[in-house]
């Protein structure tokens, strides 16, 4: 995000013309409140929406008759800087107030959570990280900024590119994964998206990367829970997918919830000013997570509401998210001197930057001829990608026997309640689908032309209907069982102890295997799933997420093999719970796991993953042969010979792995330095090269510096993190 000289002068006589309270104002951001409507306090509401008492349907229709109070007299007397609506008519008339009854004429800035697309609902994060697409991923996001603007909305809560390494925690879903290299791709690729397109106003946002920073190293994968790791650690995994965001210009940035090493990141000063805003360069503004100014005082950080505020604004924190603690503190402390003049106008003069950028003061609102053409429909071309990111996105797991893919003369026996539900497909985040739009895999089966008989049975919830089950075993050639979670076992507040599958599930997939006839087994999850039994007793297990609207059709073609699935896994999947948390890239331990009792093992359950990190089948086979590395210059040159030793076309991601063999940190025993989708026909092989320039094989020590260390190095190049060739070179720094 850069600003040209004039965009400069523009904010800074703004900034010279605002009284402290229209400041304040800016600081602020509010979302509609609900003030009644219905009969139970919205408290209570709430609360029945999460335990499952009311269903999302019933809450969306109650909400849709609620009375909701829009600040409206706020934001008219210069008290609100930004909004979360995602109404574009409502967002105009917003805009309205404040352009032509504010005294400043200053626009709000419009967020909302636009995870992994708008209204054409792509794949989750953690699944379209599987396709190791950084095209895709660009695409994508490219989309969700022109729909969400058409809407009203220009500052979208994405990416989320929290490294997640614990899979109890629901919010993996949401993110790209365990690894730095990945998710720091994945981070400039959303970057790119959301904010590059900078041809209208239409079609770009301002991106809010998230959260910052090590929420998904919460101790024990609860949710909110606190963060403890070395300056190693952090530097070198949980902030390189931030660093990619701010090398990308990214606008913004949303502090995590919890705390880092004792210290709240929303009052975290080294965090936000010296690391982030210092060293990595933010040129745009810090929001906070929803109420977690207020959320310091039970933390125990800070004395009362004001105490946070004070401690917020100073450690750098520009907005904040619904509490109203900036709005009704701050004033006075910067009137008694407390809080330095500076503080706030450093703020706002970020939040008023972002503004400028985004071309708010001469396009703030969404032209109705926009609004109508989304009330008609989705395009075409939306609705192609969103099939397109779901093909990708699915990680065929194992598929003994090549039971896959089926054809079309086998009769299928559809079984599980998640088949057909259409209103699970999309995911925990996603919040503007349309049940019109959403494809169930029953849907999709059967409009790919399938012979397809269908059996609910049962699904993550509740029992198992044994009859419907024997009918389904008796009636086709092939079952298909459809399993895993709804898509609220997933994302915030959903943290899980036990992440085997749901309820009666595996007890169904017995039954249906004992009927000897092939069992296929589709998973629609947010989370690596423990699946140490099912990887030994089911045939088949192609791993398909919450795919997004089109996800029906994407599982049906790859069922039928109209598609060849390429997915590798973006996270680790372990083959109990209690191995968590576990990933590829851990540190060499001095006695790593193996049979002999005195290791770094477990008496009862495997010591390594079940499915590693960048693991996925194809319906063709690959070989790699042929590693060579070399230097040339500051580049350390690879090259890997791959082919397609099967009888079908596909596609496999080259994966190229270095270790530092010996250095002065315990180093990782292996680390993702680049990848390549490469898509080749039967029989055909290809050179694949690499080229790393030699400063990508340092690390940070525990002081936060960068260091390039000569030696030894291991070089790994392979179809997943598990299966490799290997290589040395010996490096001189
Ligand atoms: C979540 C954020 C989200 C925010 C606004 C919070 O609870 O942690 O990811 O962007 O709400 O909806």
């Amino acid at each position: 995000m850069k600003l040209t000289q004039e965009q400069k002068d523009f904010v800074a006589d703004l900034l010279s013309r605002m009284t402290l309270e229209e400041k304040i104002g800016q600081m602020n951001q509010e979302s509609p409140s609900i003030v009644g409507g219905f009969d139970v306090p919205f408290s209570e509401l709430i609360e029945m929406l999460t335990d499952g008492r009311l269903p999302q349907e019933e809450f969306e229709k109650i909400m849709s008759t609620a009375k909701q109070d829009f600040h409206e007299e706020d934001i008219r007397a210069g008290l609100v800087g930004s909004m979360m609506v995602k109404d574009p008519r409502e967002n105009n008339r917003l805009q309205k107030i404040a352009m032509e009854e504010s005294r400043l004429g200053i626009p709000l800035i419009i967020g909302f959570d636009v995870i992994h697309g708008f209204r054409s609902v792509f794949p989750i994060a953690i699944a379209e990280a599987c396709s190791f697409d950084d095209e895709l991923f660009e695409k994508t996001a490219r989309m969700a900024a022109k729909e969400s603007r058409a809407h009203g909305i220009n500052w979208n809560f994405a990416p989320m590119i929290d490294a997640a390494r614990d899979a109890r925690w629901g919010r993996v879903s949401e993110g790209p994964g365990e690894d730095p290299c990945l998710g720091s791709r994945f981070a400039r690729a959303k970057i790119r998206g959301l904010q590059n397109d900078r041809s209208s106003v239409k079609n770009y946002v301002a991106a809010c990367t998230k959260h910052y920073v090590a929420y998904g190293a919460c101790e024990s994968g609860r949710d909110y829970n606190t963060t403890s790791m070395s300056v190693s650690n952090l530097y070198n995994i949980y902030l390189p997918a931030f660093r990619a965001a701010m090398e990308e210009g990214a606008a913004t940035v949303m502090a995590a919830f919890n705390d880092l090493n004792g210290i709240p990141c929303t009052v975290n000063r080294w965090l936000l000013r010296d690391i982030l805003k210092g060293e990595m360069g933010l040129e745009g503004f810090v929001v906070s997570d929803a109420n977690a100014i207020r959320e310091c005082v039970a933390h125990g950080i800070a004395e009362n509401d004001r105490d946070a505020g004070v401690q917020a604004a100073q450690a750098g924190m520009d907005m904040d998210m619904g509490t109203h603690i900036y709005k009704d503190f701050l004033k006075a402390e910067v009137e008694n001197g407390t809080m330095p003049m500076d503080v706030i106008d450093e703020a706002v003069r970020r939040i008023l930057s972002v503004k400028v950028w985004l071309g708010l003061f001469d396009n703030p609102y969404v032209p109705e001829e926009d609004i109508e053409a989304y009330e008609k429909g989705l395009p075409t071309e939306h609705i192609a990608l969103c099939r397109k990111a779901a093909e990708e996105s699915m990680v065929l797991l194992k598929n003994e026997g090549n039971l896959l893919p089926l054809s079309r003369k086998q009769k299928i026996s559809l079984v599980g309640n998640l088949a057909d539900a259409a209103d699970e497909i999309c995911g925990a985040w996603a919040m503007a689908w349309k049940k019109e739009d959403c494809v169930s895999i029953l849907s999709g089966l059967r409009s790919a032309g399938a012979d397809v008989e269908y059996y609910p049975c049962g699904g993550p919830e509740g029992e198992i209907n044994w009859d419907e089950t024997d009918r389904a075993c008796e009636a086709g050639d092939v079952i298909v069982a459809v399993v895993g979670e709804t898509d609220a076992m997933s994302g915030e507040a959903s943290s899980k102890a036990d992440i085997t599958l749901p309820g009666k599930q595996q007890a169904l997939l017995t039954r249906l295997l004992s009927s000897g006839k092939p069992v296929v087994t589709v998973l629609m999850n947010g989370r690596p799933l423990a699946l140490q039994w099912e990887a030994e007793h089911l045939p088949v297990i192609l791993e398909a997420w919450h795919l997004g609207i089109r996800m029906g059709d994407a599982v049906a073609a790859a069922l039928l093999g109209d598609i060849n699935p390429s997915g590798k896994l973006s996270s680790s999947f372990p083959a109990v719970t209690g191995q968590c948390p576990v990933y590829y890239n851990h540190p060499s331990t001095g006695r790593p796991g193996s049979k002999s009792k005195f290791t770094s093992r477990y008496l009862d359950a495997p010591w390594d993953v079940l499915f590693p990190f960048g693991h996925g089948r194809s319906y063709t086979s690959f070989g790699c042969s042929d590693l060579q590395v070399s230097e040339a210059g500051d580049s350390l040159e690879v090259a890997v010979s791959l082919k397609n030793t099967g009888e079908r076309e596909g596609t496999e991601v080259v994966q190229f792995y270095v270790q530092d063999v010996s250095a002065s940190l315990v180093r990782p025993v292996k680390e993702l330095k680049d990848y390549r989708r490469v898509s080749l026909a039967p029989g055909e092989e290809q050179e694949i090269r690499f080229t790393l320039p030699k400063t990508a094989l340092g690390f940070y020590d525990n002081e936060g510096h960068y260091r390039l260390e000569s030696g030894l190095f291991r070089i790994f190049a392979g179809g997943s993190s598990r299966d490799t060739l290997e290589a040395e070179i010996r490096l001189l720094f």
